[in-house]
């Protein structure tokens, strides 16, 4: 594992002009002084003042930073009244303050100096979550950033570099996380029993310090395969009976735990369907098991049969999640939390907003995303997600008058990760924005995309303006161009089939996953109307999108089937459009390159080395994206390109 590791957003550096003066820290004595809030204002102050004597109390001082805890507010949130004097934090709770400190000290360091400011702020979602697809050997699930640094050849590793990673995760605003795979497999399988205890024990202290909770990722079968039951039946009193043992001794173990992550009846996880019961029944006999010690289960809406028959065109995979849970809305326990993936499908690089969002009235409800960029280029291209997340998030499901946008429909929301072990944490230092800009993101909803990556690039990168220019301009731009020169209209799954890499349009085409195309020499795309599809979604949704004249154009060839010489709302067909989006968005690839290496001198060398070595890797992919579907539609169409350019 590597132990090396790059501050990232929490490298505080001196502010200038230097202050010599004093600077005092005082907070009562409710407030804990050996506590994460406290310990972030000596550190960074520290940093920050290189010259100044910092001292603790009530002595005069040019600078004053008052902490406190505020009955008045709720346990997250926070207030700041700040000056060129100093400030003072108030928190709901050691975790409000927590916030409510990096918040100040995020504005101080934007702002290079004391500035004044007023703000109260509570996160708009309660349940603020990455999920880890770390396996116990070390290896990660997805994983594009190196190896685990969680896990090692079967053990579980707590050190210096947990620790900051805890704080990184703090200090954007994530308050959950779950450390394994929901793939749960080899020696993850026995993370619930006595050897793991004690690393399980310290990993939750420094979470908890930091007020992230821990999650583990269980198996449904653990009864079986850690118990020796016969069973693992969740109406089996034998099997509800191991799960609140285990619960009972976990949790006395490791108090500071937050629950179970389920992946049940998905992709070879065994789940209640093997005993005749439904998803209900086994959320909620964890459930129960786990809420004497306020404990919740996170269960996964990732439901659908990964063993289709191409031939079969009335099963539709976009279907499944919803068929499967939509009747058993009202059914679970009050600490389920069902974590519903954006889309209906898996992480395509454009999807429609999953239908369950406005299904589900009285169930608790996760949205789920995937930093860890599986489809959207493995942190080799540069794809930033959060104008997608927060699309998704203001997406109006339709599905009541008022308070119907998703955001206001969930009560959470998770993300896989996209870190590993290596320096930057996430393979590219550009990936990092996903990370960071996702926890602000769930905690302050109504800052844009690009009010995250404005922040998130002073942060990093420091003042420099060429540098924010044009990081800028590139993240915003990232997720359009991967788009263009990939998976056109909505169309999905073109890429090759297991590592999920590069450009194979038939890989997806003649196999069991349920994600098909269907494109012939005269239409391409899926008449989602046939398949009942359409219909999960209320009105006038269900309108907008089975209309081929009111589809978006951007989910077209998701919703419709339609024929190549079919006329977008852009006046282009969609022929020309599959032509002209490969090769606008090729260019844009090259433009990214082109002012990366503008930016030589201005990043650190390693940043700058990085960054360009994946570029290049970016661009010999993206023509070969490009290239291979042009070429595939063109040998099928047999319609020219209207500007004459090669197709192959
Ligand atoms: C995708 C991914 C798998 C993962 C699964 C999930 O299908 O390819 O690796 O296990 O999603 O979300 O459970």
């Amino acid at each position: 594992m590597n132990k090396e590791y790059s501050k990232l957003w929490l490298d505080y550096r001196p502010l200038d002009p230097r202050f010599t003066g004093r600077a005092a820290i005082r907070c009562p004595s409710r407030v804990d002084r050996q506590g994460a809030a406290v310990k972030e204002l000596i550190t960074a102050l520290s940093a920050m003042l290189p010259a100044a004597e910092l001292t603790f109390g009530a002595d005069s001082a040019a600078l004053i930073f008052e902490c406190d805890i505020g009955d008045f507010l709720a346990e997250e949130e926070y207030m700041i009244s700040a000056d060129e004097r100093g400030a003072s934090v108030i928190g709901g709770s050691e975790k409000g303050l927590l916030y409510g400190v990096f918040d100040y000290l995020r504005m101080i360091r934007a702002a290079g100096s004391f500035v004044k400011m007023n703000k109260r702020c509570a996160p708009a979602l309660p349940l603020r979550m990455l999920d880890h697809w770390d396996n116990a050997d070390g290896t990660i699930e997805r994983g594009y950033s190196g190896d685990s640094f969680f896990f090692e050849n079967g053990r579980l590793i707590v050190d210096e570099r947990t620790e900051h990673y805890a704080r990184l995760l703090a200090s954007a605003g994530i308050n959950a996380a779950a450390v394994n795979n929901v793939n749960v497999r080899g020696d993850a399988v026995r993370l619930i029993t006595e050897e793991y205890y004690p690393e399980l024990a310290k990993l939750s202290a420094v979470f908890s310090r930091w007020g992230i909770a821990l999650y583990i990722s269980v198996d449904f079968s653990a009864p079986i395969s850690v118990g020796g039951l016969r069973t693992a039946d969740p109406l089996d009193v034998n099997t509800a009976y191991w799960w609140q043992q285990k619960a009972r001794e976990l949790f006395s173990a490791v108090p500071t735990l937050g629950g179970f992550l389920v992946k049940a009846d998905s992709e070879g996880q065994q789940g209640p369907y093997a005993y005749g019961r439904d998803h209900a029944d086994g959320a909620n006999m964890l459930a129960r098991a786990v809420k004497p010690y306020g404990g919740r289960i996170i269960w996964r809406a990732f439901v659908y049969n990964c063993a289709q028959d191409w031939r079969d065109e009335r099963t539709d995979r976009a279907c499944a999640g919803f068929k499967t849970f939509a009747p058993l809305d009202g059914h679970f326990d009050t600490n389920v939390i069902l974590q519903v993936k954006n889309g209906p499908m898996d992480f395509q690089v454009r999807e429609p907003v999953h239908p369950l969002f406005g299904e589900m009235k009285h169930t608790s409800v996760a949205a789920e995303f995937q930093l860890a960029q599986e489809y959207t280029g493995q942190q080799l291209h540069i794809c930033c997600l959060l104008p997608m997340i927060r699309e998704t998030l203001f997406f109006d499901t339709c599905s009541q008058p008022e308070h119907s946008r998703v955001l206001d429909r969930i009560s959470g929301a998770a993300a896989v990760s996209n870190t590993g072990d290596s320096f930057c944490w996430t393979g590219s230092e550009l990936a990092g924005a996903n990370l960071y800009g996702f926890g602000r993101m769930c905690f302050e909803p109504q800052l844009t995309a690009e009010d995250i990556l404005d922040e998130w690039i002073t942060l990093s990168f420091g003042n420099d303006e060429q540098v924010r220019e044009t990081l800028l301009y590139i993240l915003l731009s990232s997720h359009k161009a991967y788009e263009d020169y990939t998976a056109p209209l909505g169309m999905g799954w073109l890429c090759k089939p297991n590592t999920h890499y590069g450009p194979d349009p038939l890989g997806y085409e003649f196999d069991r996953w349920g994600t098909y195309h269907r494109a012939d020499r005269d239409a391409v795309g899926i008449d989602r109307c046939k398949t009942g599809y359409t219909s999960l979604y209320p009105s006038p949704l269900r309108e907008l999108y089975s209309d081929i004249d009111t589809c978006p154009d951007e989910l077209l060839l998701f919703f419709c089937r339609v024929p190549y010489t079919h006329i977008l709302h852009s006046g282009k067909t969609v022929i020309q459009h599959i032509y002209d989006s490969h090769f606008d968005g090729y260019e844009q690839a090259v433009e990214f390159a082109r002012l990366w290496e503008e930016l030589e001198g201005r990043l650190d060398r390693r940043v700058y080395e990085n960054g360009r070595k994946r570029l290049k890797e970016q661009l010999r992919s993206a023509r070969e994206w490009r290239d291979i579907i042009n070429a595939f539609f063109h040998r099928l169409s047999g319609i020219e390109d209207e500007k004459g350019r090669e197709l192959y």
